[in-house]
């Protein structure tokens, strides 16, 4: 039996989940599902935003799938308090590196993007961010100084045995697409990305077939919307990833459009599964959220920890034909609700 772990979290995470489980259920593939709670959900139902009992049902999963965290209820709490610390601790408990964020324009969405249709049309890249190091889980500090002055600090550093095994990742990676490997960092300014630069070049010996290229952080900011169609494969941090996925998502015409698969291998048990979105506090509670990211992370936790690549095949065409039809969540400038869109998913499912 496989059993797939559903932490929806706060916000719109349970909104978009539940369509996303719709769909899972509507394969027949004896799947059993185990909710638990996890964010500031759980924090005021527990009392820990990521209580053992929940870490205990993502460690016994097949799979997690994940809606999103994050309450503005929750912003002054003390930071281990904090719903955010659910998803860090996930990953890092999981040891999961691996952040593969695919961003392709679906058919029909070109006017849904913020590009021109005809660089719009040519998105088809995934950024690969390293997920459990970084800025993020550096010293970090918040005090006050004798003569009262504030200070906030936050240590960036990569070691590199951390830099290789995501960069071989990308290789890998590169090897099954177009063979093109780009990698982002800020080697200009940073010495964490002089390391991070210094042993993907080294590492590039071993696969001379992929074209790697480096690129500085802010000028990828740039390409992105210059001309995203030059982008296959983009290796990056942990920070910069998070970044730059937010604004790859615009370019594929929503932040609601945008799934993510995080894993501790290729792929595997454990795997985490998630919209690359958040809790969108502003529309939550509302049914205007766009739950076709959450719905595509379904369709990646089948590819990547069940091995059903055709089920996950029949769920992005059936996202593909419901947006053909012209399926639209007010993100995409429609007037469905998450629901409906739902619904459109389901009944384009073949
Ligand atoms: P957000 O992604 O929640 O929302 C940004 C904007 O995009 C908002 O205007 C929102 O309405 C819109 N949006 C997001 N998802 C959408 C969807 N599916 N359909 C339509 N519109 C959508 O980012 P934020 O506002 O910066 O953060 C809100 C909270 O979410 C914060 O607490 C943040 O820490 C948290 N967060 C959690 C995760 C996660 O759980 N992995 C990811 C990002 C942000
Ligand atoms: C994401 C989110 C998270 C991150 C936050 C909520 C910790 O923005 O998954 O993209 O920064 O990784
Ligand atoms: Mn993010």
């Amino acid at each position: 039996m496989t059993t797939i772990a559903i932490l929806a979290g706060d916000g719109i995470g349970p909104e978009v989940t539940v369509q996303a489980r719709r769909v899972l259920e509507a394969l027949d593939l004896d799947l059993t599902f185990e909710e638990a709670p996890v964010g500031g959900a759980a924090y005021f139902a527990a009392g820990h935003p990521l209580p053992p009992e929940t870490l205990d049902v993502a460690k016994r999963a097949d799979a997690i799938l994940f809606g999103a965290v994050g309450d503005p209820r929750c912003d002054a709490l003390e930071r281990k308090f904090r719903p955010e610390q659910a998803i860090l601790g996930l990953r890092a408990a999981l040891g999961l590196f691996v952040n593969l964020r695919p961003a392709t324009l679906y058919p029909g969405l070109e006017d849904a993007s913020a590009l021109r249709p005809e660089v719009a049309r040519e998105i088809d890249m995934v950024i690969l961010r390293e997920l459990n190091g970084d800025v993020y889980f550096g010293e970090k500090g918040y005090r006050t100084a004798a003569n009262g002055t504030r200070e906030g600090y936050d240590v960036m550093s990569y070691n590199e045995a951390e830099v290789r095994r995501i960069a071989i990742v990308g290789f890998e990676m590169a090897k099954r697409r177009k063979n093109k490997l780009c990698s982002v960092d800020k080697a200009n300014v940073l010495e964490t990305s002089q390391l991070w630069r210094d042993v993907v070049i080294e590492l590039s010996a071993d696969y001379p077939e992929v074209a790697l290229t480096h690129m500085y952080v802010d000028n990828a900011a740039m390409q992105l919307v210059r001309n995203p169609g030059q982008f296959d494969v983009i290796l990056t941090g942990n920070l910069f990833g998070d970044i730059l996925s937010d604004q790859a998502s615009m370019c594929t015409g929503s932040i609601g459009m945008l799934p993510s698969a995080s894993l501790s291998a290729w792929s595997g048990a454990n795997g985490l599964y998630e919209p690359i979105h958040g809790s969108a506090p502003d529309i939550a509670g509302q049914g205007k959220a766009n739950p076709c990211a959450a719905i595509l992370s379904a369709a990646m936790l089948l590819r990547h920890s069940l091995e059903q690549p055709e089920a996950a095949a029949r769920i992005e065409a059936a996202v593909s034909a419901a947006l053909v039809a012209g399926a639209r969540t007010p993100d995409l400038g429609g007037t469905m609700t998450t629901s409906e869109m739902g619904d459109a998913v389901l009944a384009a499912l073949v």
